[in-house]
C-alpha cells in the first residue's frame, strides 16, 4: 500500500496552481514585453543535454550541482543547470550565416541540486538575455539596462534595487599588480566571490591553502576589498598599464548606461565576480537595495564560450534572472499584482428549460470573445449567483421563464447590484453585451 507521502512533491520543487502561476506568468510577459522593446528575439532548447556541455564549461559550482544520469542508451546527460551553454550551442550551428549582433532571449526551467534556502530552489525559472556578436561597453550597457528595465516594468526603481558591477579584466590586473600569477586567477575568483559571506580569516586561509598564494600577496588580496570603490581602485592602480584600459572601459559602460536613464541603479564593487568559470570582462549582479534577499539577476561577458563549444570565435554578453527571488522580492515590497480569477459573465437559469438558451447564448458571447461560464444543471438559483460570485463574474445573465417569453433576460452588475434587461436576440447576435 501506499500513502501520500509516498507522492508529495521533491524538495526543491514547486506546484504551480492558479493563484501562483499568475505571478510567474506576470513575470513572463514583462519579460517578453522589455525584450521586445530591444529587439530580442525569443528561442528555446532542450531540457535535457549531453553532460559534457556543463563539465569544465560552467565551472565547479554548478557542475557540483548537477541532476546528471546515464540515460538508457548509455549516454551521460544532465538537466540543464543554466542556459548560456546551450545558447553557445545552438548559435555554433548557425551564427555563421547570421547578420550580427544576435539578440536573443529566452524563459527556460532550470535545474541545479543546491542546498535549499531561501531564494534557491532545485528548480527555477530564468529569463536569459544575451547580446552576441558585438564587443565593448555599448553592448555589456545596452544588456545591463534590459536587466534593469525588466525590473522596473515590475514596479521596481532605483529605490528598490541595484546593480553591482565589475570587470574579470580590471581584477585580473589589479591581482596581477599584487603578484597573483595568472595561472591562479580563476582560483583567486572563486575565493573574491565568496568574501562577503566568509569571515576575513577563512579567506586569508583560502588564499594560502587553495589559490597557494605567499601569505604577503593573500593579505594584499584580502586588503583590497577593505575599500573597493572606483576611486579609491583608480588612485591606487590607476597609472598600471593592465588596470588602465579596463578602468577606462568600465567609466564609459557606467557613462553608456547614466544616457539609458539608469544611472542610479548602478554601483561599481569589485568583490563582483560571478561564480561561473566563462566570464571574461564585465561582470554584474541586482540585489534589493536592502540586502535582505540573494541576488535576483547575474551575468557578465563571455567572449570565449562560443568557440568552446565547437562554434564561431564570437564576443558575448548576457544576464540570467530567476523567478524565485524576484517574486519574493515583489511580494514583500506589495508589488505582487491581484491574479485572481475572474470571467465576464455567469449565466444563471431558472429552470431546465433554459439550459439550452444558456448555452447558446455562452457560445455565442464567447464566440465574441467573452469568457462564460454557466451554473451546473439542477443548481439552486442561491448557489448559482454563490458560483458567480466564486468565479469573479462582473455580470449574471439571468434567465427566468417569464423574461424569456418576453425574450428578455435580465443582466445584473456583481458589482454595483443594478440591473437591466437585454434582448436575448442581441445576447445571441452581433450586439455587445454590457460593453
Ligand atoms: P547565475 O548567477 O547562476 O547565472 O543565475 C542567474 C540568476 O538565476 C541568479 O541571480 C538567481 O536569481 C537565479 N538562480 C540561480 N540559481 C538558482 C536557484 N537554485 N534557485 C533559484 N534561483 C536561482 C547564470 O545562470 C548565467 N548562465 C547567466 C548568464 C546568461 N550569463 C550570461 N548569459
Amino acid at each position: 500500500m501506499s500513502n501520500a507521502k509516498d507522492f508529495a512533491r521533491l524538495p526543491g520543487f514547486r506546484d504551480f496552481p492558479p493563484e501562483e502561476l499568475g505571478l510567474r506568468s506576470h513575470l513572463f510577459e514583462a519579460w517578453r514585453r522589455v525584450a521586445a522593446r530591444y529587439g530580442f528575439q525569443e528561442y528555446d532548447a532542450p531540457p535535457l543535454e549531453p553532460l559534457s556541455l556543463y563539465v569544465e564549461k560552467s565551472g565547479e559550482e554548478i557542475v557540483g550541482q548537477l541532476y546528471n544520469f546515464t540515460d538508457k542508451g548509455g549516454r551521460e546527460v544532465s538537466l540543464r543547470p543554466e542556459m548560456t551553454p546551450s545558447l553557445a550551442r545552438v548559435l555554433g550551428d548557425r551564427s555563421r550565416s547570421m547578420p550580427k549582433p544576435i539578440r536573443w532571449f529566452s524563459i527556460p526551467q532550470l535545474f541545479r541540486y543546491e542546498r535549499q534556502q531561501r531564494g534557491r530552489l532545485r528548480e527555477h525559472f530564468q529569463w536569459n538575455v544575451d547580446l552576441v556578436g558585438a564587443a565593448g561597453p555599448e553592448a555589456d550597457a545596452e544588456v545591463l539596462a534590459v536587466a534593469l528595465d525588466g525590473l522596473r516594468e515590475l514596479g521596481l526603481d532605483a529605490h528598490h534595487i541595484r546593480a553591482r558591477v565589475s570587470d574579470r579584466r580590471l581584477l585580473a590586473g589589479i591581482l596581477g599588480a599584487l603578484g597573483v600569477p595568472e595561472s591562479s586567477l580563476l582560483a583567486a575568483y572563486g575565493v573574491v566571490d565568496k568574501i562577503e559571506r566568509e569571515p576575513r580569516e577563512r579567506i586569508l586561509q583560502r588564499l594560502t591553502d587553495e589559490v597557494e598564494l605567499p601569505r604577503e600577496v593573500a593579505e594584499a588580496v584580502a586588503g583590497l576589498f577593505d575599500a573597493p570603490e572606483l576611486d579609491a581602485v583608480e588612485a591606487r592602480f590607476g597609472q598600471d598599464p593592465a588596470v588602465a584600459p579596463h578602468l577606462a572601459s568600465l567609466r564609459s559602460f557606467l557613462e553608456i548606461l547614466g544616457d539609458l536613464g539608469f544611472g542610479e541603479y548602478v554601483d561599481f564593487d569589485l568583490t563582483i565576480v560571478r561564480g561561473l568559470a566563462y566570464y571574461t570582462g564585465v561582470v554584474f549582479e541586482i540585489f534589493d537595495r536592502a540586502g535582505e534577499f540573494r541576488a535576483v539577476a547575474g551575468g557578465g561577458r563571455y567572449d570565449r564560450l562560443l568557440e568552446l563549444v565547437g562554434g564561431e570565435s564570437l564576443p558575448a554578453v548576457g544576464f540570467g534572472m530567476g523567478d524565485v527571488v524576484l517574486s519574493d522580492l515583489l511580494r514583500e515590497r506589495g508589488l505582487a499584482p491581484d491574479t485572481s480569477h475572474s470571467v465576464d459573465h455567469f449565466i444563471v437559469t431558472i429552470g431546465d428549460e433554459q439550459a439550452s438558451l444558456a448555452r447558446r447564448i455562452a457560445a455565442s458571447l464567447r464566440g465574441r470573445g467573452r469568457s462564460v461560464v454557466y451554473g451546473v444543471r439542477g443548481q439552486s438559483v442561491r448557489k448559482q449567483f454563490s458560483a458567480a460570485s466564486n468565479e469573479g463574474a462582473r455580470e449574471v445573465l439571468v434567465l427566468g421563464p417569464d423574461e424569456v417569453s418576453r425574450g428578455v433576460a435580465v443582466v445584473r452588475s456583481m458589482d454595483s447590484g443594478a440591473e437591466r434587461e437585454v434582448r436575448i436576440s442581441e445576447l445571441l447576435g452581433d450586439a455587445v453585451v454590457g460593453a
